[in-house]
């Protein structure tokens, strides 16, 4: 077989190949269930912050004890960006996310802002509480809302009573995010919120957040979910954040 032939031939297995994966991207796509109706979500002082400013940083730089993580930058971010914070383990992620809720000297949010913070640690929630009394002490939603994105997140009927303690790793971050996301806050800085959670799960979150009109700073280490959620990625390397404004897909294309 001459060299050419078996080029051409190879470059037909990998079209047929590609075909194939169109087909089973388009089988799943029919199988599965339909779109659910989205959830008519309000966040505290929506409209004043839609495509404002909300989050603004000067010479923001990243220091660990007298390390330093990052050098100094600048940045911006807007009213329902979905903003991905991307880097290796110890980078300077949480460190970044952090300063985004406590240094008001480089970093400046809008007056309107009220923050909504999900760390790995999940100490906002009580232990003793049950799900829903941990979600609802907390919401600014109805109760409709709350037991629709409990449900959204595969908490049905008498499973909402279980007590936080009792809980699984992925069903203690399902109930954190759900706690989150009711609260009416409209900036939300998530780390890490995909830890421990099945590709259900996953899917609940993505289209929780599709729902979400406010601003939302995420870590994550899945891409699916990058690719699903982001809008603009920060992505620390070599010591440097950079910001690139558009999908997880484009910035990887780029
Ligand atoms: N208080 C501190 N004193 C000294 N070093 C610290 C302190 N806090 C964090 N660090 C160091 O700063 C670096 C960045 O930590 P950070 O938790 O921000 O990383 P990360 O990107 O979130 O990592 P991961 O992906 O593992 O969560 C790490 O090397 C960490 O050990
Ligand atoms: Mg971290």
């Amino acid at each position: 077989m001459t060299k050419p032939h078996f080029a051409k031939k190879q470059k037909k297995l990998s079209k047929d190949a590609d075909a194939v994966e169109t087909r089973l991207h388009q089988l799943k796509e029919v199988e599965r269930p339909k779109e659910l109706p989205p959830i008519n979500m309000q966040v505290v002082e929506q409209e004043s912050l839609q495509h404002r400013t909300v989050i603004r940083g000067w010479d923001v730089e990243g220091r660990a004890g007298d390390k330093r993580l990052w050098e100094a930058f600048d940045f911006s971010i807007s009213g329902g960006d979905k903003v991905a914070l991307i880097g290796p383990n110890g980078s300077g992620k949480t460190t970044f996310l952090r300063m985004i809720l406590n240094d008001r000297d480089r970093i400046q949010a809008a007056p309107a802002v009220s923050f909504g913070y999900f760390s790995q640690m999940l100490e906002i929630l009580e232990e003793e509480k049950s799900i829903l009394d941990n979600v609802r002490d907390t919401s600014f939603q109805d109760e409709t809302i709350i037991r629709t994105v409990l449900g959204r997140l595969g908490f049905f009927q008498e499973d909402v009573f279980k007590r936080v303690k009792d809980l699984s790793g992925g069903e203690r971050v399902k109930t954190g995010f759900a706690k989150l996301f009711v609260s009416g806050a409209n900036v939300l800085i998530l780390d890490e919120p995909t830890n421990y959670l099945d590709i259900r799960a996953l899917e609940a979150l993505e289209s929780l957040l599709g729902d979400y009109c406010g601003t939302v700073l995420f870590v994550s280490h899945d891409r699916r979910f990058l690719e699903k959620t982001a809008t603009r990625i920060f992505a620390i390397h070599d010591k440097r954040i950079t910001v690139f404004d558009g999908s997880y897909q484009e910035y990887l294309r780029a």
